[in-house]
């Protein structure tokens, strides 16, 4: 049995159902109850593979730059021996914050008593701690985060007993070596907006939920079927990701943007990857974007990500796909999202059912409903009924 028919099989085997024998979505509890939310930062986001940024921002020995994670900051560098390690961005004397933005340093400095450490994350010195104490500095090294690459990004996860990256979402590195032509090139694009830090409205959920489906986007997507050729959708289920694929319809949409020739061109992919991350390659020019979806609270998150392109001027028909993008199809869902959390709070809603999850095209909500279970089991909760 192939991995898709596997996961196809787990997918109907599994509750929840509903009265009528449908799969349900999550009930809508999950969406408005920070408890939930609070233990899904456990249970999830510190237990799961999340995107940091890529390498090319980290060029030289000593370049590093910090990133925000749910309520913990973690700084990225370039040690000595050019290996990429992480480490959670606290000092071990007395919990300063160690590095501020991006930059490059050959020491780590805290800024509080001048502690400094290298770049591996030891302590290097500590000023004054000669002075007797029995003090011992390999007990204050910094405390490191996993980093494994996936390709040129780098993926970091808090859990350092997890598994890898490779083993749990098996091929995807080497898929998007073989279906981005030319992605070793690749240098950072211009972020389309919307995609650098956006605040939205709603639940990370909704907008997870509203990524790993197309069965909206032949009503909510006008411009998006336009271009993508519904009939030849196609969703392969993992364990914990699902590849998405269709071929382009037309080169030249006038509603999305107009594609030019090239290997690849013709092609729309995107990799979903538990929990929160997109990997997407358009229709066009070769480049492609990935982006994760960042909890603020349990009524709000924030998109956050990079798209890459081949070096060299701008083209028509990235600045149309750019424009398309940030200004068509991501507007159309952050005003899905927040209309759906807002109804996710009204009393006149509960739950409802997902639409062919044993199905494999583009009509299906399959990889919703893999993704609402793998909710459930790393909650370690039973799957609830209408109602409950
Ligand atoms: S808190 Fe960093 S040196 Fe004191
Ligand atoms: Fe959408």
């Amino acid at each position: 049995m192939n991995s898709q028919g596997a996961s196809q099989s787990q997918l109907l085997a599994s509750p929840p159902a509903g009265a009528s024998g449908s799969i349900m979505t999550l009930p809508k509890r999950y969406y408005t109850d920070p408890t939930i939310l609070d233990r899904e930062r456990e249970a999830i986001f510190y237990k799961s593979w999340q995107y940091a940024g890529y390498a090319q921002q980290l060029p030289d020995v000593g370049s590093y730059f910090t990133i925000d994670f749910f309520g913990e900051s973690l700084v990225f560098l370039r040690d000595s021996d050019r290996n990429i390690r992480g480490f959670y961005n606290v000092c071990q004397h007395r919990a300063h914050r160690l590095m501020k933005g991006a930059g490059c340093k050959r020491i780590l400095t805290c800024p509080y008593h001048a502690w400094t450490y290298e770049l591996d994350g030891s302590l290097r010195s500590a000023r004054g701690t000669e002075r007797g104490q029995g003090f011992d500095a390999r007990d204050y090294a910094l405390e490191p985060v996993r980093v494994e690459m996936l390709n040129d990004l780098i993926m970091f996860n808090l859990d350092p007993g997890a598994q890898s990256f490779e083993m749990l979402f098996p091929g995807v590195a080497s898929e998007m070596r073989l279906q981005i032509p030319r992605m070793s090139e690749f240098e950072p694009d211009k972020m389309p907006e919307g995609f650098g830090g956006s605040v939205l409205n709603s639940n990370w959920k909704v907008l997870a939920d509203n990524c790993i489906e197309c069965y909206h986007c032949t009503p909510s997507h006008p411009a998006f079927v336009d271009l993508i050729d519904m009939s030849t959708y196609r969703i392969e289920l993992h364990r914990m990701h699902a590849r998405h694929s269709a071929t382009i319809r037309r080169v030249d949409s006038k509603k999305a943007y107009a594609v030019g020739p090239g290997e690849g061109a013709e092609d729309f992919i995107v990799w979903h990857i538990w929990p929160n991350i997109t990997v997407a390659k358009f229709p066009g020019i070769a480049g492609f974007g990935i982006f994760q979806i960042d909890p603020l609270s349990v009524g709000q998150c924030r998109s956050r990500g990079h798209f890459f392109r081949l070096p060299g001027p701008d083209t028509a028909e990235e600045i149309a796909r750019r424009e398309y993008v940030a200004k068509v199809l991501w507007p159309e869902d952050e005003a899905i999202c927040e209309s759906v959390q807002l109804g996710l709070q009204s009393r006149g809603y509960r739950q409802g059912p997902l639409v062919a999850p044993d199905a494999c095209d583009g009509g299906s909500e399959a990889t919703v409903g893999l993704f609402q279970r793998l909710i459930f089991e790393a909650l370690g909760d039973i799957p609830a009924f209408p109602g409950q």
